[in-house]
């Protein structure tokens, strides 16, 4: 099968891990660690080898070979880079964002390179390293791509300036594959042998830990924290048991070369070693040459974020129109002026804008002032407001519609052009302002409650419309004291509350660093926390079939209601999985009836045929022979021939290929729940005949 060239540059489905303090012994003790160097064994003061990180995102790995359709009969993992921005705390959970960066092809039959780059970030909102990613496909040359541009790496041509001899046991894949990489190649003998080799073999990633010990020890001897960059090329396989040497030349400050020897034979295991170490830069997160802009900036938050995006080397437009609270009054430019002559004056750079966001002309007008000025928009905080607070049967159409007007299609006036700018640049940050008051209700505000929600509901779709093109779009509910909130807020809490304190979260959701889109943050005087929509697991009254009675609502509608073990969405098909999932057999079974297996191996036979795609099977003349284990298994085999496939119980005298699988394994993959990629990669998918033609069954099937 080809290669999917269409997935380069589409991202992967972002990746989370939970990790604890077990995880990253474990690892350290996967890759020789013990009490030689304690303080990555040892719980108290523990510290993080720097390559736990691929270790812990191994499944991009996965996701590599699946999105790239490489030929899994001859992948190999090529080259490593690791760029470490901040140091890996011992425990939290990790999130990664990737995808394809380029394919290049070295020719027929010399095999194909595909390229992979993710960053990977912590819970606590830091980026903790990029990861690029070069996977080998032996199988996949002569697509007629460009060849990789070539990278050398020129060793000293004198004696190392360290060399650290190591013993990894005989053992050691079986304690490193718990780290993550549980490939049969490294653990089973059988499958090892089908591969071509004596016996499992180390995984390359294992020898790659080992060498970022010796890398640590040699050149910044207790301060992992320190490394910066390290990258290498896998040059050969090693069997567990052999003795390997790190070679190490020191070129440069903060700069070395190294290479892994296997010390028996001679032959270099990992070559093109380049490891970069140094302090930890600063966390000081920047804007230089962004460009923001903050509606309503001449007073209150808008302010205070306009201030402290200068600071940090942003270029700003200071809009507003500087009106009553109200919203009344013909406006003044004062506020907006005196903003900018305060981040003029600190050195910082921006422009004023005095137009009304609640027009479509006010919202081109800020935009082209941005793009005027200063280029481009890459940050766009809606935070223009005004209250008309009355009670609902006194809320006159002017009172209602003047607050819609500035909140709603406020946002929509000045975040429209800001987001065909950001779409077309593929990058973009905006922050929408809800408030506790939208998000929970409030005594005489329905027309602000109303307009604060339906910012919320911009958000839930811009998010996935900007997904792509690396917009997020996240809100804030901040409470503070400023003119809005100045009879509203009892006086002592009013003194507590200055807006400075809203400010790190707002931009932090505008920072290149932030990870998240389409969240909803509670902001104030120090306190932060995430408010959602939570939706219940609900309850199933019927087969689907016959229409519930109103009495069946009644009598359940505590379970209905339930919030317990509920859960955010991300958009709308996460839902509507669900209410699907609600009537899959699995959930019937649950619910107290139908079938708990799900289908069995012979249904799935049974229906096999339905999901042949005769259109992809033109010229294709192959012969699938399944072998399934286990409760429910047997023989069958697919025969594909002139477009037609016959599906029969039973042995074939010549199948292209077998396919081996547990029962239970089987049916999870058809009814997709494992991954064809990962079931071969974990050994519980055997292949055995011509494995590149199993390839073809994704491609002749609807699975
Ligand atoms: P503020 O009254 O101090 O600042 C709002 C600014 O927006 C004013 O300078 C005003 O001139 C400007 N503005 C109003 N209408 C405009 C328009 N049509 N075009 C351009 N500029 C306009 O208020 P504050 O407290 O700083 O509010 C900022 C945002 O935060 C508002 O959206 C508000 O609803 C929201 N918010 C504030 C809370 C708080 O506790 N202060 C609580 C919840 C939400």
């Amino acid at each position: 099968m080809a290669l999917n060239l269409e997935a380069v540059g589409q991202p992967f489905a972002p990746l989370t891990k939970d990790y604890t303090w077990k995880d990253v012994v474990l690892y350290a003790l996967g890759v020789g660690a013990g009490f030689s160097d304690l303080d990555y064994c040892y719980e108290k003061d523990l510290k993080v080898i720097p390559s736990f990180s691929i270790a812990s995102i191994f499944d991009i790995l996965m996701q590599i070979g699946l999105e790239s359709k490489i030929n899994l009969a001859g992948v190999l993992h090529g080259e490593q880079e690791l760029i470490f921005h901040n140091p890996i705390p011992v425990e939290g959970t990790m999130t990664t964002e990737g995808k394809i960066t380029h394919m290049y092809d070295k020719g027929e039959g010399r095999g194909a390179l595909v390229v992979g780059e993710s960053d990977t970030f912590h819970s606590n909102g830091q980026k903790l390293f990029t990861s690029i990613c070069t996977v080998f496909g032996r199988l996949d040359g002569g697509f007629g791509g460009e060849n990789a541009p070539k990278k050398e790496v020129t060793f000293p041509d004198r004696e190392p300036d360290f060399t650290v001899e190591e013993a990894p046991s005989a053992d050691q894949p079986l304690i490193y594959r718990l780290s993550g990489d549980v490939f049969s190649l490294h653990v089973d003998p059988e499958f090892a042998k089908m591969s071509g080799f004596e016996k499992p073999i180390m995984h390359g990633l294992c020898t790659h830990g080992f060498a970022c010990r010796a890398l640590i020890n040699a050149l910044i001897p207790g301060e992992p924290e320190k490394a910066r960059r390290m990258a290498c090329r896998f040059s050969k396989t090693l069997y567990p048991g052999m003795p390997i040497k790190t070679v190490i030349w020191k070129t440069e400050d903060g700069k070395a070369l190294w290479r892994v020897i296997n010390t028996e034979t001679g032959d270099t295991v990992i070559d093109n070693g380049i490891f970069e170490y140094g302090e930890v830069p600063k966390r000081e997160i920047r804007y230089d040459g962004r460009v923001a802009i903050v509606t309503g900036a001449g007073a209150g938050l808008g302010k205070a974020y306009a201030l402290e995006l200068a600071r940090r080397g942003a270029k700003v437009v200071v809009n507003d129109l500087g009106g009553a609270r109200d919203g009344s009054g013909d406006g003044s430019a004062t506020p907006a002026d005196e903003v900018v002559n305060e981040i003029k004056a600190a050195g910082g750079e921006a422009v004023a804008n005095y137009d009304n966001v609640a027009t479509a002309e006010g919202g081109e007008n800020i935009v082209k002032t941005a793009l005027d000025a200063f280029g481009t928009v890459d940050i766009l905080i809606n935070n223009a407001g005004i209250l008309r607070d009355k009670s609902f049967v006194k809320m006159t159409p002017d009172n209602w519609h003047a607050v819609l007007n500035v909140h709603l299609q406020g946002a929509y006036n000045v975040t429209r052009p800001a987001f065909a700018v950001m779409k077309e640049k593929a990058y973009g940050r905006i922050v929408m302002t809800t408030s506790a008051a939208g998000l929970y209700g409030n005594f005489g505000q329905t027309n602000y409650t109303a307009a604060k929600m339906a910012l919320v509901g911009l958000m839930n779709t811009l998010k996935i419309e900007g997904k792509k093109y690396d917009v997020k779009v996240n809100t804030i509910a901040p409470v503070a004291a400023s003119r809005l909130t100045e009879d509203v807020l009892p006086p002592e809490l009013y003194e507590k509350l200055k807006p400075e304190f809203v400010t790190p979260m707002a931009l932090f959701l505008c920072s290149e660093e932030c990870p998240v889109t389409g969240n909803v943050y509670n902001v104030g005087m120090g306190f932060y926390n995430r408010a959602a929509f939570l939706t219940g697991p609900g309850s199933v009254l019927t087969d689907g079939q016959s229409i519930p009675e109103l009495e069946d609502v009644k009598d359940n509608l505590g379970k209905i209601s339930s919030l317990d073990k509920g859960k955010p969405y991300f958009d709308v098909n996460e839902q509507i999985g669900d209410l699907m999932a609600a009537f899959s057999p699995k959930a019937a079974d649950d619910a107290g009836g139908g079938d708990a297996a799900g289908p069995s191996v012979a249904d799935i036979f049974g229906s096999l045929a339905d999901s042949f795609k005769p259109e992809a099977a033109t010229g294709v003349d192959v012969v699938f022979q399944y072998h399934i284990s286990g409760d429910g298994g047997g023989d069958w085999y697919t025969a594909i021939q002139n477009s037609t496939c016959t599906v029969e119980a039973g042995k074939h005298d010549k199948p292209s290929c077998t396919l081996k699988m547990d029962a239970g394994d089987f049916t999870a993959m058809m009814t997709g729940k494992l991954p064809a990629m990962q079931a071969y990669t974990s050994g519980k998918l055997l292949i055995e005949g011509d494995i590149m033609k199993s390839q073809l069954i994704e491609k002749l099937f609807k699975l």
